[in-house]
Parts: structure tokens; C-alpha cells; sequence
């Protein structure tokens, strides 16, 4: 790779202008962003805002109606999503989708659907079950009787079984207490520092994301408003106030949010 001196790395992954509609809905709106190797960049949004249809986009199950998306230099736009898969990009959808009549092992199977390197997929399972050993002892059980939380630890597994080299992780946190969510984090830090994953995380959880996150972007109905290092964000007081909850300007925080219409 040219360098050219003192600049970021080029971009591991980036999208430029992308847009996706589902029928006459626009769900993102000429969204750009870029992850850089090794990196954890969070997507910050509400409901609805479009974070899961960015990563659906990547993926390659919607088909964006506009803009690009590079990966490793190469446009990987529209490609089928097994491809992006054998390309090194897993995604864990929302909500975990793990396949419930499956034991979790053939879960995990699943997500070495794309490799022929049987000793790797075995060395993969076994690190899968060091993140997370109740998968290990629940191995022969049907997914469908694990919690919530173990559900989450089985699909981020199943991504790591496709040997990515970026993960497209949405929402872990849903549904999940304070605590669980935390060592779900821990494990994706992890994950990310041990064998040098690099992560697009989108969340509601601003929290959690902003915590463990290099990067974040702040979506708001299709469109980024703002963009930063994640230890600058934590500081911003539009993200204190509707991100982190953190309401200590009282009357003279409210006034603002009726004053300002966008991010900007
Ligand atoms: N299958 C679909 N058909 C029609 N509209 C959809 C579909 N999926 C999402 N949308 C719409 O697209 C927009 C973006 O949805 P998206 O699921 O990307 O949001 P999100 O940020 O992931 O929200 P959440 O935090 O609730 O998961 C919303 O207006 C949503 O109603
Ligand atoms: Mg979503």
C-alpha cells in the first residue's frame, strides 16, 4: 500500500452516497462512511433511523438505489451476500435470527457455510467456545431453547465462523439486561483486539457503543448528522442530552431541543 505520510489508513470499508429504499420508503438517504482496519465504529441512532438497512445494504440483501460501497479497495456494491460473506464481511443481524430446530453447533456450522478448511473451522469453533462457554456446554441443544443473551452469543459466534474480517454486528444489546450487555461488550472488545476484527456496530445503546467504539456516527432519519471520535462525542452535550440520557441541563436543556431541529 503507497502511504502517503501522515494520513488515517486507507479505509477498510466505506460507503459514499448510499441510498436504499424498501418500495417508496427511503430508509437512508446518501449515507457516507468509512471503517478503518482494526477499528470499532459505531452507527448511534433512534428507531427507525436506518441503522439496520445500512448494514443490510453492506451485506448485500438490500440492494442500495444509489452510491457505493467499498471493500479493500474493490466495489463490492449489490454483490450476492454469500459472496460478501466469502469476501470476509459476517453479519449478526437484529434480533439474532439463530436457527431455533438447529443444536447450536449446527448453528454454528452454518456460519462456516462458505469453507473448505476443515482444521480452521474446527480451531474457530473451539475459539467461539472460549468467548463463550455455555455454547460449549449447551453444544448439542436446540438454539431455540437458549435465552436471549446466549442467542447473542451464538450469532456473534456464527459470524466468527466465517472467519471475517469484519463483523456487521446490530443492536447486541436489544432485549438484554445492563449486564449481560456488558459481557457481550467485553467479549466484542475482545474479539476485536485478540484477533484484530474490525467492527461496525450500530446501536441504540449510545452508552455501551460510545464506550467501546473508536469512531461514531450519529444517524437521523437516513441522513448522518455528525461525526467524531467516540471520546469527542462522549463530551458533545447534544449527545449527553439525547444519547445519554444525561439531563442535568434541566429547563435549559429542553429550550435547546426545541430550538434545534437537526444536529448540525
Ligand atoms: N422491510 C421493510 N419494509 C418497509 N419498510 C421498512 C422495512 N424495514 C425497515 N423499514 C423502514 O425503513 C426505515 C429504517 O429502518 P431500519 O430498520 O433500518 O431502522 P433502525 O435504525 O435499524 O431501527 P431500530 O432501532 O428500530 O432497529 C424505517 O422507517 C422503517 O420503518
Ligand atoms: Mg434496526
Amino acid at each position: 500500500m503507497s502511504s502517503t505520510g501522515a494520513h488515517d489508513p486507507e479505509p477498510l470499508l466505506a460507503l459514499a452516497n448510499v441510498e436504499s429504499s424498501y418500495g417508496p420508503i427511503k430508509a437512508i438517504r446518501g449515507v457516507s462512511l468509512a471503517v478503518r482496519p482494526g477499528q470499532i465504529v459505531t452507527v448511534l441512532g433512534s428507531n427507525g433511523a436506518g441503522k439496520s438497512t445500512i448494514l443490510k445494504t453492506i451485506s448485500g440483501i438490500i440492494d442500495p438505489s444509489r452510491g457505493s460501497i467499498t471493500y479493500k479497495g474493490e466495489k463490492i456494491t449489490a454483490l450476492d451476500p454469500s459472496l460478501i460473506v466469502r469476501k470476509g464481511i459476517s453479519h449478526v443481524p437484529e434480533g439474532r435470527e439463530v436457527f431455533p430446530l438447529l443444536s447450536v453447533h449446527d448453528n454454528l456450522m452454518m456460519g462456516a457455510y462458505t469453507r473448505h478448511d476443515r482444521d480452521g473451522v474446527a480451531r474457530d469453533m473451539e475459539a467461539a467456545y472460549g468467548y463463550f462457554p455455555i455454547l460449549k456446554e449447551r453444544a448439542a441443544q436446540d438454539a431455540g431453547l437458549l435465552s436471549g443473551g446466549q442467542q447473542q452469543m451464538l450469532a456473534i459466534s456464527r459470524a466468527l465462523m466465517g472467519a471475517p474480517q469484519v463483523i456487521l454486528l446490530d443492536e447486541p444489546s436489544l432485549g438484554l439486561s445492563p449486564k449481560l450487555t456488558r459481557e457481550i461488550f467485553e467479549i466484542v472488545v475482545r474479539i476485536n483486539r485478540e484477533r484484530g476484527t474490525t467492527i461496525l456496530l450500530v446501536e441504540q445503546n449510545a452508552n455501551m457503543a460510545l464506550n467501546v467504539a473508536d469512531h461514531g456516527y450519529v444517524l437521523e432519519t437516513g441522513r448522518i448528522v455528525m461525526e467524531d471520535s467516540c471520546a469527542a462525542l462522549r463530551e458533545k452535550d447534544d449527545i449527553k442530552e439525547f444519547y445519554l440520557g444525561k439531563k442535568d441541563e434541566g429547563v435549559r436543556g429542553e429550550r435547546r431541543w426545541k430550538k434545534k431541529k437537526t444536529w448540525r
